[in-house]
């Protein structure tokens, strides 16, 4: 009984932890996920930043994520993974063609990058199949200077 009270209050202080993370830091996109897996739905990326992360809790279903570059319509968002990452299929959907891209892998070094010409990248995220409890994944955004 007591061992069961020490760990509902533990786990209420590691959330309210989290939290204070996610309060401190705009760069660390953590959506309210759609409620089913068959409902996407749409995340901005704060266009001040030029990396950060996206951390979806118990992913399910899809997850739109804009980003924009104020200074240049040439740029290109590279991820990789962060905190199983790797769970999530990855298409580039900023023009109508759905283009798949490949996942973030575990291996720190190997980015996974689009670029578009429109002031503006779409990159959907598919939760899997089966319930996980989380996947980070670590963004970064960087202007291309047209020759
Ligand atoms: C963002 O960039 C800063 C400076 O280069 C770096 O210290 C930080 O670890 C980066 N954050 C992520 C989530 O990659």
């Amino acid at each position: 009984m007591h061992y069961l009270l020490h760990l509902a209050l533990l786990s209420a202080v590691l959330v309210q932890e989290a939290q204070g993370d996610i309060i401190d830091d705009p760069c660390q996109i953590m959506p309210q996920g759609p409620p089913d897996e068959h409902t996407t739905i749409d995340e901005q990326a704060d266009s001040m930043c030029h990396n950060g992360t996206f951390w979806w809790n118990y992913p399910r279903g899809s997850i739109r994520l804009h980003f924009q570059h104020k200074a240049s319509p040439y740029f290109r968002v590279c991820l990789k993974d962060y905190l199983v990452g790797s769970i999530f299929k990855l298409y580039d959907v900023t023009s109508d063609m759905k283009h798949a891209m490949p996942s973030v892998t575990p291996e720190s070094s190997n980015e996974v990058c689009t670029s578009a010409h429109h002031y503006e990248i779409i990159i959907l995220f598919e939760a899997p199949k089966h319930m996980l409890y989380m996947g980070e994944v670590a963004y970064r955004i960087q202007p291309i200077f047209p020759i």
